[in-house]
């Protein structure tokens, strides 16, 4: 009766890798029970997370090194798989809401999310590529667009491509406090995509994701995601970071999204594999804390089980 917080499947995200080719289904192995999907698999595993009441889908796409080069073209050439699958899941599953992911980390030989040049990430110069993918994104059919990259700026260079080009519609998830965090790994592993060693190449993405010290900074980049058009703001990650939700949630009233990302999964699952932890219990007490601190919506690779968890409830 006097409960404070429900978590449903409805509030939930579900993150899909995408791999192109045919009847592919291969476990990413730092994160188990989730897979790199060949379309023709992932429209079917789609089809049973709708059965369980998961309506929202994030998907990011593993890119073959002969498709990568210095400044991401193939993110937005229309011969990329990922736009074109998105429109065949559009099309089949049309309830389905599909947030894309905008950065150039998986098309990027160095594998930063931003363009390299002399040992420096260029935030201006990357913006135009940004701006370029959210739009062949849009037109592909991704309803939320999600920039992950981390530029000053993006977000209202997104919005200002998208209204240029007819997609007023779209709205913009932005990634708005993504730490430089040491729980990234597993999704690395899964799209291949870790910051490639190198002279000329930073090994981190310290110059544009944010220190992990710092809680009232991510009220400076909530402030100018909203005056710059974001329609959710983004914590990332979640539960070493629930003070960071709390106060966002505590300051803006914009939707706020948590992203409860793979190493943090990880952790759990490998726990729970030695029988140090109970799945079933634990899975949803961590997503219902993210819930309480203030994410109205939460990204999290444990959204299906959660999803299966609901169900036998009644
Ligand atoms: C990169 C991106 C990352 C994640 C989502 N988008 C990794 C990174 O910043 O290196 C991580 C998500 C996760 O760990 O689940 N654009």
């Amino acid at each position: 009766m006097v409960r404070e917080t429900t978590l449903t499947p409805d509030h939930l995200v579900y993150p899909l890798f995408l791999e192109e080719g045919k009847a592919i289904k291969s476990e990413v192995a730092s994160l188990p029970g989730n897979y790199r999907w060949s379309l023709d698999k992932m429209l079917k595993e789609i089809e049973s997370c709708l059965e369980l009441g998961i309506n929202n889908y994030i998907i990011f796409p593993h890119i073959a090194d002969k498709h990568k080069d210095k400044l991401g073209k193939y993110s937005y050439s229309s011969k990329n798989f990922y736009l074109k699958a998105a429109k065949r899941i559009k099309k089949e599953f049309p309830q389905a809401s599909l947030i894309s992911d905008v950065a150039l980390d998986p098309y990027s030989i160095d594998g930063h999310d931003g363009i390299v040049r002399k040992g420096k990430i260029l935030n201006d110069e990357t913006l135009a590529v940004l701006q370029k993918m959210s739009v062949a994104q849009a037109a592909a059919g991704f309803d939320i667009i999600g920039p992950s990259d981390m530029m000053d700026g993006r977000v209202g260079a997104i919005r200002e491509a998208l209204d240029h080009k007819g997609y007023s519609d779209k709205s913009i998830m932005s990634y708005t406090a993504k730490y430089a965090s040491a729980y990234y790994g597993p999704f690395r592993d899964a799209l291949d995509s870790a910051p490639v060693a190198g002279n000329d190449i930073p090994k981190d993405k310290k110059t544009y994701q944010m220190d992990p010290a710092n809680k009232y900074e991510a009220l400076i980049e909530g402030e100018l995601d909203t005056q710059e058009g974001a329609d959710y703001l983004m914590v990332k990650p979640a539960l070493n970071y629930l003070d960071v939700i709390h106060v966002m949630k505590e300051n803006f009233d914009l939707p706020i999204a948590a992203y409860h990302v793979s190493g943090e999964c990880a952790m759990l699952i490998a726990a729970c594999q030695k029988g140090w932890l109970n799945y079933e219990e634990a899975m949803p007490e961590t997503l219902l804390s993210i819930h309480r601190a203030g994410a109205d919506c939460i990204i999290s690779y444990f959204a299906k089980d959660f999803a299966k968890h609901y169900k036998k409830q009644f």
